[in-house]
């Protein structure tokens, strides 16, 4: 027999005898005369409908196991569907004890029930067509970096730099350190963590081969119990050098949301359909409208002046020099019709070390810049990093950071040019196109404060 995935005996063109399919029962329903099964693989949100006849009905052909089904691919009669199978030997691989499985059949879970049960939530159709976009957005971006000229660069996961400089750091110890605390011996020989950014190691790249990126996990101790952060979260980083403006940053920014979001649509219109129907029904043809628009572009001066127009609407009151709230964000992305804003060049003493100076004063700023977008708020973060060594000597003597950066600062010596780049979060892109509201259900297996499940 020929095996199948259950995507290619649904799409099949004609019928074909002495097939095989494999996969987990969905539905069993048994009538007189017939047997009615769904089996899914995960190859597609849809599940193949299969016939079999009654005697071939066995204890624990149950929703939830595992099956191996042999037979006749025929049209279905039904118009919902394009194939079934019929049914000649149907084999109980694994057998499933739905009295304890979490899951019931034919029922819409709420995200917050399934979330409990990491190792069982993927059977489940709202995570199965999450994480088969997830799989389609990740060869998006390595396709649309790829094929517009930048090499790809696996920056480490140790490193023993703070590149955001925010402190939020998961310091790595070997078990026998963790023990032995009295020793205080390291195994890197210097106190070394997780990575809460590639950028650093990016623009040692982006000093070789021009156009560089990177798509990879990141790490942040935040202890907060927010919808939109993790403790490990995935960052796509892109970095360009030979590059003086804003503009150009923002630019790639926008083609990427843009390129990558009409892929998945193309690729998965079933899957995100789910999510614009049940999860997000206000997302419905959202989408498709804003990859047709032009983002906005505001600075941040200007972003204060909107929101102190506001002022009482707010917990925190926006004052030129503090950064920008939760609130605030939703509101400036609100006001400017809810689509994606760019807002550029923030307060001097909010960014960290390696922004551009603008020279700018007497509010003095950096040429930075995030991407806000509805729902989510903060989705990019990026810049144009100061590349004259003057200003980045002082601004390191200043942080008391001047030995630990000596190679950075040497990049700026031999043969330094204008560059700048971005980060993009890719869960908090996930939750926007899918109008997901809850970061957790974006991502297979999420870690945050008090929880490391599996
Ligand atoms: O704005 P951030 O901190 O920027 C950087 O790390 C730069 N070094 C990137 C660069 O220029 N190469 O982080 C970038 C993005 C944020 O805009 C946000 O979308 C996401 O990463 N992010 C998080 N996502 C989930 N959980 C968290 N705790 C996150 N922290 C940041
Ligand atoms: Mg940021």
């Amino acid at each position: 027999a020929v095996r199948l995935r259950v995507r290619e005996a649904l799409g099949a063109r004609e019928a074909a005898a002495a097939v095989r399919v494999q996969g987990w029962v969905r539905s069993v329903r048994s009538q007189k005369e017939v047997l009615f099964l769904h089996i899914n693989d995960g190859s597609s949100l849809e599940s193949l409908q299969v016939v079999a006849d009654p005697s071939l009905e066995k204890k624990d052909l149950t929703f939830g196991s595992a099956v191996e089904v042999q037979g006749k691919l025929v049209k279905s009669p039904h118009r919902m569907q394009n194939m079934e199978l019929q049914a000649e030997t149907i084999r109980v691989v694994g057998p499933c004890d739905i009295w304890s499985f979490p899951l019931k059949m034919k029922e819409r879970h709420p995200l917050e029930y399934v979330r409990q049960f990491p190792h069982l939530r993927c059977r489940n159709n709202t995570l199965g067509a999450l994480l088969r976009i997830r799989s389609e957005a990740t060869a998006g971006i390595h396709s649309f970096f790829q094929d517009n000229g930048y090499v790809h660069i696996h920056t480490p996961i140790i490193t023993s730099n703070d590149c955001e400089g925010a402190g939020e750091l998961f310091q790595i110890e070997t078990s026998r350190e963790a023990k032995e605390s009295a020793e205080k011996t390291h195994f890197f020989n210097v106190p070394a963590f997780l990575t809460v950014s590639g950028q650093l190691h990016l623009e040692v790249m982006a000093g070789a081969f021009t156009h560089v990126f990177t798509f990879g996990p990141t790490f942040r101790a935040e202890n907060s119990q927010s919808r939109r952060h993790l403790a490990e979260f995935y960052m796509v980083e892109a970095e360009l050098s030979f590059t003086e403006s804003l503009q150009d940053i923002m630019q790639v920014m926008e083609d990427l949301f843009k390129t990558v979001t009409s892929t998945v649509l193309s690729k998965c219109p079933r899957d995100v359909e789910l999510f614009h129907k049940y999860v997000a029904p206000s997302q419905k043809g959202r989408l498709e409208q804003i990859l047709k628009k032009k983002f906005m572009i505001i600075s941040y001066s200007e972003a204060v002046e909107i929101l102190k127009q506001a002022a009482q609407t707010f917990t925190f009151k926006p004052e030129w020099g503090c950064d920008l709230q939760t609130e605030h964000e939703k509101y400036l992305v609100k006001h400017c019709g809810e689509v994606p804003v760019f807002v550029v060049n923030y307060p001097y003493d909010l960014k960290p070390f390696y922004m551009r100076d603008n020279e700018d004063g007497p509010q003095h700023t950096v040429a930075a810049v995030d991407l806000l977008v509805p729902g989510v708020g903060e989705l990019c973060g990026g810049s144009l990093r100061e590349e004259r060594l003057p200003f980045l000597e002082s601004r390191l003597q200043r942080l008391g950071l001047t030995d630990t950066y000596q190679w950075y600062l040497d990049l700026r010596k031999f043969g330094s040019v204008p560059h700048g780049g971005f980060g993009m979060g890719f869960e908090r892109y996930l939750q926007y196109i899918l109008g997901v509201d809850n970061i957790k259900d974006v991502i297979p297996f999420p870690r945050f404060p008090h929880s490391c499940l599996l």
